[in-house]
C-alpha cells in the first residue's frame, strides 16, 4: 500500500487520514464535535428564515396596502397573464436590498473574521440581524423597513461568511462534508419555519408585523448558540492563542485522541501565513491561487443560476392552479421546503462517502431534466400567451417536477456551494475566499431576482429553458474543473490542484 500525501488511505476496511507530511491525522466523531457543529450550523437559521418570510410577506395585502399600494392596483389589472402578475421592480428592490447590504458586509467580514475569530463574527451577525428584525416588526415607514432590511443584510452577510468556515475547520476532516451540510440544513429549517408562520400570519391584519418581527427568535437562538461555543482551533492558532487552541482541539477531538499532529499542522500553516504578511485580497489574485479564486466565484454564481430562488418564487403561482385556493401559495412553499430538507440529509450521508463530484453531477443532471420538463409542461398548460387556466393534471405534474428539482438542489448545489469555498483555501486567505464567495452569491441573487420577473413576463416558459442551459454549463464545468476534495485535510488541500489536469499549471508544488 502506498502512503499518499493528504489522502484517505484504505487499511483493513478503515480509512485513515494522512496529512501533507505523511502523518496520520486523528479525526473521530465525538459528542463534543457533533454538538458544537449543530450549534454553529444554526447560523443558517436567520438566512433561511428571511428567504422564507420575505416571499410570503410581500404577498400579504395589508403589508402591500401600507407600504406599496400601487402594486395592488397593478396586480389587479394584470391578473389575466400568469407570466406577468408579479412583475414589480419596486417590490423586488425591497426584497433584494438585503442582498446588497449582505454583499458589503461579507466583504468587510473577511478581515474581521481573520482578526476576531469565526465565532465572534457569528455573534455579531446574530445581533445585527436581531436589531433589523426588531425595526422591521415595528416599521411605520418605508425608511424603517429599508433600514431594518439593511441590518438583516449585514447580519446574514457576517454569518454566512463565518459559519461555513467555522464548520469546515472544526469538523473531523474525514466527515467535513457531512458536518458542513448542517449549515444548509438549518437554512432549510429556517425556510420551512418561516413558511409555516406565514401560513398562519396571512390570516391576520397585522400578520406581516408578526412574520417580520419574529425573526428575532432565530437570531436569539443562534446568538445563544454561538456564545456557547469556542472559536475554531485554526482561528485561535492564527490569532496567537495557542493554549486556547490546544484546549479547543482536545475538547472536540476527545480526551484519548492525540492532537499533536493536527495542532502542529495548524501551527505550520499559520506560520506560513504570517511569513507572507500580504494583504489577503491581493494574495488571492496571485496566479497560484487562480483555481481557488475561480471556484469561489463560479460555484456560488452557478448555484444561483440553477434558478433555485426563481423556482421557489414561481412555485406558489403554479400551485394555485391546483385548486388550493388562497392558501395554495404557502402550502406549495411548505411542500417544496420539506422535500428540500429531506434531500439535504441525503447529502449529509453521501458527501464524504462518494464525494462532492458525484452529488454535483447527479444533482445537476436531475435539475436540468426537471427545468426542461417544467418549461414544456408550463408551455402546454398555460399556453404561450399565459392566459389559459392550468388544469389540475398539469398542475400536479408541475408540482412533482418541482419537488424532484428541489431534491436535486438539496443534495448537490445547495449544501456544496457553502462547503467547497470553505474547504479549499489555505488558512491565510480562507476568510477572504469565503467572503468573495458569499458576495458573489448575494450579487447574483440580487441581479436574478431583479430581472427574473421581467424575463418571465417576456420569455414566458422559455425562462425555465434559460436556467436549464446554465445547469448544463455548470455541470460540465464540474466534470472538467472541480477536483474531488473528500477526505483531504484542509492543510493538505494544495495537492488536489497539483494533480489536476488543468489547474496544475497554475499552482506551485508544495513540499
Ligand atoms: C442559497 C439560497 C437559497 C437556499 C434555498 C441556499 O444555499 O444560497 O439562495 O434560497 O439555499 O434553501
Amino acid at each position: 500500500m502506498t502512503k499518499d500525501k493528504g489522502m484517505a488511505v484504505g487499511v483493513g476496511g478503515h480509512e485513515r487520514l494522512i496529512n501533507g507530511q505523511g502523518l496520520e491525522v486523528e479525526g473521530k466523531i465525538t459528542d463534543a464535535v457533533v454538538i458544537t457543529c449543530i450549534v454553529a450550523a444554526s447560523g443558517g437559521l436567520i438566512f433561511g428564515y428571511d428567504i422564507g418570510i420575505s416571499g410570503g410577506v410581500t404577498t400579504m395585502e395589508p403589508f402591500l396596502q401600507k407600504f406599496f399600494p400601487s402594486i395592488l392596483k397593478n396586480a389587479a389589472g394584470a391578473k389575466t397573464n400568469v407570466y406577468c402578475v408579479y412583475d414589480s421592480q419596486v417590490l423586488t428592490a425591497f426584497t433584494s436590498s438585503l442582498y446588497v447590504a449582505g454583499l458589503a458586509a461579507s466583504l468587510g467580514a473577511s478581515r474581521l473574521t481573520a482578526a476576531q475569530g469565526r465565532r465572534n463574527v457569528m455573534v455579531l451577525g446574530g445581533f445585527t440581524f436581531l436589531a433589523g428584525a426588531a425595526i422591521n416588526g415595528g416599521a411605520q415607514t418605508i425608511a424603517m423597513l429599508i433600514l431594518g432590511r439593511i441590518l438583516l443584510g449585514f447580519g446574514v452577510g457576517f454569518t454566512n461568511q463565518a459559519t461555513p468556515v467555522y464548520l469546515s475547520e472544526v469538523a473531523p476532516p474525514k466527515w467535513r462534508g457531512a458536518f458542513n451540510t448542517g449549515f444548509q440544513f438549518f437554512i432549510g429549517i429556517g425556510v420551512v419555519a418561516a413558511n409555516c408562520l406565514n401560513y398562519g400570519a396571512a390570516r391576520l391584519e397585522w400578520g406581516w408585523r408578526l412574520s417580520l418581527g419574529l425573526a428575532v427568535v432565530p437570531a436569539a437562538i443562534m446568538i445563544i448558540g454561538a456564545l456557547l461555543i469556542s472559536d475554531t482551533p485554526s482561528s485561535l492558532v492564527e490569532r496567537g492563542k495557542l493554549e486556547k487552541a490546544k484546549k479547543s482541539l482536545a475538547k472536540i477531538r476527545g480526551k484519548e485522541t492525540d492532537i499533536e499532529v493536527e495542532l502542529a499542522d495548524l501551527v505550520k500553516s499559520s506560520e506560513i501565513a504570517k511569513a507572507m504578511n500580504r494583504e489577503p485580497f491581493l494574495t488571492i489574485f496571485e496566479r497560484q491561487y487562480r483555481p481557488h479564486l475561480v471556484m469561489s466565484i463560479a460555484i456560488p454564481f452557478f448555484q444561483q443560476l440553477s434558478g433555485i430562488n426563481i423556482i421557489a418564487f414561481y412555485a406558489p403561482v403554479l400551485f394555485q392552479s391546483l385548486g388550493f385556493g388562497n392558501d395554495s401559495a404557502l402550502i406549495g412553499a411548505i411542500i417544496l421546503g420539506l422535500v428540500n430538507l429531506a434531500s439535504i440529509l441525503v447529502s449529509t450521508a453521501v458527501v464524504d462517502r462518494y464525494g462532492r463530484r458525484l452529488l454535483f453531477i447527479e444533482g445537476g443532471a436531475q435539475m436540468f431534466i426537471c427545468q426542461v420538463a417544467v418549461a414544456f409542461v408550463v408551455a402546454a398548460a398555460a399556453g404561450t400567451s399565459g392566459t389559459r387556466h392550468i388544469s389540475k393534471e398539469y398542475g400536479a405534474s408541475i408540482v412533482a417536477l418541482m419537488c424532484a428539482y428541489a431534491a436535486g438542489f438539496g443534495w448537490s448545489w445547495g449544501p456544496l456551494s457553502w462547503l467547497i469555498p470553505s474547504e479549499i483555501f489555505p488558512v491565510k486567505i480562507r476568510t477572504t475566499g469565503q467572503s468573495i464567495s458569499v458576495a458573489v452569491n448575494f450579487a447574483t441573487t440580487f441581479i436574478l431576482s431583479q430581472t427574473f420577473l421581467t424575463m418571465l413576463c417576456h420569455f414566458k416558459y422559455g425562462a425555465f429553458l434559460f436556467y436549464a442551459g446554465w445547469i448544463a454549463v455548470m455541470t460540465i464545468f464540474i466534470v472538467f474543473f472541480m477536483p474531488e476534495t473528500k477526505g483531504i485535510p484542509m492543510n493538505s488541500m494544495h495537492q488536489v490542484w497539483e494533480k489536476h489536469w488543468f489547474w496544475r499549471r497554475f499552482v506551485t508544488v508544495q513540499p
